[in-house]
């Protein structure tokens, strides 16, 4: 078996400069084009501190391409020129170098510098989200399955789905959520927090633009979690104003007395669709459980339990339950552990008025097949 000398097993090889200049131009056409790329011609930047954010994506990019290139370019070139060579035997072990001090201070100096660069700017932008700035909208945001729920210090009762901010203004808000993990992605102002139960995270920013933007859940909460999105509007002053001056008026309204067997079941149809479609079965596939059962006989169905008063299912029933959700069977009056159905949230979690409850319980009562 031939053998070779120890000299061609070290070094750089032969081609190593050309690579090195190789790779150094690879990577200084990838940085021009991470520092010109206009990321926020995909996703706008809305808000403050979001020109930040890109700053620090960008710089990060700029440093991890560079370490992609070198790395995986090396690796290749050294693959190539140290590979075995035909006759050498297959346990063949290339030579081994240890204690070159230079490049162990150089491998361990670098890495450093970038960590600590990365920190100082990482820690300077949580600084910024984290600061009051006093003043502003304080308000909460409350993740369910599957909406988001939106409390205003000025309005008595929440908002669901759409948010409403106005520009320019200092905006804090308090996330939490009801039920499971979901999170509050505002991709426009470069923002997100995870909606955790039991905990509230507090999220700062200031929305500079008017306009549209999204809302996302980006946490798996469950089947209809593709289906959390929102919108946040950002207002002029004189709009959120009047918004806010609407929903109060709204909301006033929505607090007098209504029969619950005499709403508006066209209504009642649509308002299925936003509010109970993604638990609950509609149409064609009625009786079909999603999260909650079917509801297509709600008025007849054996296997639903006597869900409030024992009696025949009415409208009346079924607007005490979407006033007051539902846990399950009574257990009190069987005295043993029954089914578990679920739970079905209440009226402050759906976001329901007493005009809603109506014309949902008279559409489900009117489109029961008996
Ligand atoms: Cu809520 Cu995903």
């Amino acid at each position: 078996m031939a053998q070779y000398s120890a000299p061609r097993r070290s070094g750089l090889g032969p081609g190593f400069w050309p690579v090195t200049i190789a790779l150094t131009v690879v990577n200084l056409i990838v940085t021009y084009v991470i520092i010109v790329f206009p990321f926020d011609s995909f996703v706008k930047v809305m808000g403050e501190p979001g020109g930040d954010v890109d700053l620090l994506f960008r710089f990060m990019s700029v440093i991890g391409n560079a370490i992609f290139v070198y790395v995986a370019g090396y690796l290749v070139y050294f693959s190539i020129v140290w590979r075995r060579r035909a006759g050498e035997s297959s346990d063949t072990i290339g030579i081994q170098i240890h204690d070159n001090h230079t490049l162990e201070f150089w491998w361990t100096a670098i890495p450093a510098i970038i960590v600590v660069i990365l920190a100082i700017f990482s820690i300077k932008i949580w600084v910024d989200l984290q600061r009051s700035e006093g003043g502003g909208v304080t308000m909460e945001a409350i993740g369910h399955q599957y909406n988001y729920e939106f409390r205003y210090a000025n309005l008595k009762q929440s908002v669901y789905n759409d948010m409403h901010l106005p520009v320019n203004t200092p905006i804090t808000v308090d996330v939490t959520a009801a039920d499971v993990i979901h999170s509050f992605w505002l991709p426009e102002m470069r923002l997100k927090g995870d909606m955790v139960p039991g905990l509230i995270q507090t999220l700062r920013f200031t929305p500079k633009t008017v306009g549209k933007y999204r809302i996302i859940c980006t946490e798996f909460c469950g089947t209809n979690h593709a289906n959390m999105a929102a919108n946040l509007y950002v207002d002029s002053r004189p709009d959120f104003d009047k918004w806010i001056a609407g929903q109060a008026k709204a909301q006033a309204g929505s607090a007098q007395p209504v029969a619950f067997d005499k709403g508006d079941a066209a209504a009642g149809a649509s308002l299925f669709t936003q509010k109970c479609a993604s638990c609950h079965n509609a149409n064609g596939t009625w009786n079909q459980k999603i999260v909650g059962p079917g509801l297509g006989h709600i008025m007849s169905d054996s296997a639903h339990p006597n869900l409030v008063t024992g009696e025949k299912p009415n409208a009346k029933d079924i607007a005490y339950i979407l006033e007051h959700g539902y846990d399950g069977p009574d257990k009190s009056m069987s005295g043993a552990p029954g089914p578990t159905l679920g739970i079905m949230p209440n009226r402050e979690a759906n976001g329901l008025t007493n005009k809603m409850i109506a014309d949902l319980s008279t559409y489900l009562v009117a489109h029961s097949s008996k």
